[in-house]
């Protein structure tokens, strides 16, 4: 028969919350009455049943992860970061795929909750979802959310800048001579960001980003390779164009090389994220980088300490993103014929 909690507690002489705090290495307890519990539960081979051990302590030691869509890199990095920073604090990860689905996102907390987590890591993939997340977090249940910024929820939160990434992509441009624009972006709020902060850089030139030269739309390759096609038929056609996401940057790049157009010489093309999609794209991406990893450790940090009640004080992290140059941009061909040059700007990044 199994050995249980209650059978190390006997033949150690303990209480089982004495085991349990043993096992989760909380509390005060003697060194002799620490190395008693050991030494029964090592002969005993015992592993401790985590949702028994859920039910005693105070913690499950789990947390949730939700992330709408696995098949961005993106989120697969942010999810190897929260995995590692939550493991070296002793917790484990249960992730979620919500496919951008309100209904399953809703599905998902109640199982979490059910599954007693100690606390939910959220990227949500849900517009206008205030109201939903407000009433989980005053039920109690800690929430956290990364690389979304919903500024009415007063909850951890860590993101970037994506007003400054988006402008960071449009200085950019501007500075290699771009005048004529497009931009593509995810239909989300952030990216409704990203879409000001490349406004605002533009006005300062005192150009404007005309709206039909702006499309929206869910991110898949499919969706940029379209969206570029409808942009590169505009007249004047224009000689960059900015993605919100590496995702959609590609599909840019397919739609030049359908149309013979080759980037960087007649189309340039800045993607946001630099995940591990902007090095093997031909040429490789120029891209605004947010720092995923450091974003998945800092939200774990914030959590963790709430649930311990560590911190009650909650923080809002707004990163700033970096533009990484790599072979996708270089100036347009006619101001490259006016300079009499046809060089690339220098590199940085990998
Ligand atoms: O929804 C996916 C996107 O959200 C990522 O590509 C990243 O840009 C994040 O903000």
């Amino acid at each position: 028969m199994r050995t249980t909690i209650f059978d190390i507690a006997k033949e150690a002489n303990v209480s089982i919350a004495t085991v349990s705090k043993v096992i989760n290495n909380t509390g005060r307890i003697s060194e002799k009455t620490r190395k008693k519990v050991l030494e029964v539960i090592e002969k005993h081979n015992y592993t401790p049943n985590l949702l028994a051990t859920a039910l005693t302590s105070k913690y499950s030691y789990t947390l949730g992860l939700m992330m709408p869509n696995l098949a961005n890199p993106f989120f697969g990095e942010i999810a190897k970061s929260v995995e590692d920073r939550a493991r070296e604090l002793g917790f484990s990860v249960i992730m979620c795929s919500t496919e951008y689905d309100a209904e399953k996102e809703a599905w998902y907390f109640t199982l979490l909750q059910k599954k007693r987590v100690d606390g939910v890591i959220i990227i949500s993939g849900v517009e206008n979802e205030d109201a939903i997340l407000g009433q989980k977090a005053r039920a109690g249940m800690p929430i956290a959310l990364v690389a979304r910024d919903i500024p009415t929820l007063p909850i951890n939160t860590v993101c970037v800048d994506d007003f400054l990434g988006g402008y960071m992509a449009a200085r950019h441009l501007l500075q290699l001579g771009h005048r004529n624009m497009g931009m593509i972006l995810e239909n989300i709020r952030a990216a409704r960001e990203r879409l000001r902060g490349f406004r605002k850089a533009l006005e300062e030139e005192g150009l404007t980003l005309e709206d039909r030269y702006v499309a929206e739309g869910e991110a898949t390759i499919e969706n940029g390779k379209l969206f570029a096609h409808r942009l590169l038929d505009k007249k004047p056609s224009p000689t960059a164009i900015f993605a919100t996401n590496d995702i959609l940057a590609i599909g840019v790049i397919r739609a030049a090389n359908e149309r013979n157009l080759k980037v960087p010489d007649d189309l340039s093309v800045v993607g946001f994220d630099n995940t591990i999609l902007a090095t093997i794209t031909d040429p490789p991406l120029t891209t605004i980088a947010q720092p995923m990893s450091l974003m998945g450790s800092t939200i774990v940090d914030l959590l963790v300490q709430e649930i311990k009640g560590e911190e009650t004080n909650k923080q809002r992290i707004i990163l700033v993103p970096e533009l990484v140059l790599r072979g996708s941009t270089k100036e347009p061909r006619q101001v490259a014929q006016q300079e009499g040059s046809l060089a690339q700007p220098s590199f940085s990044g990998g």
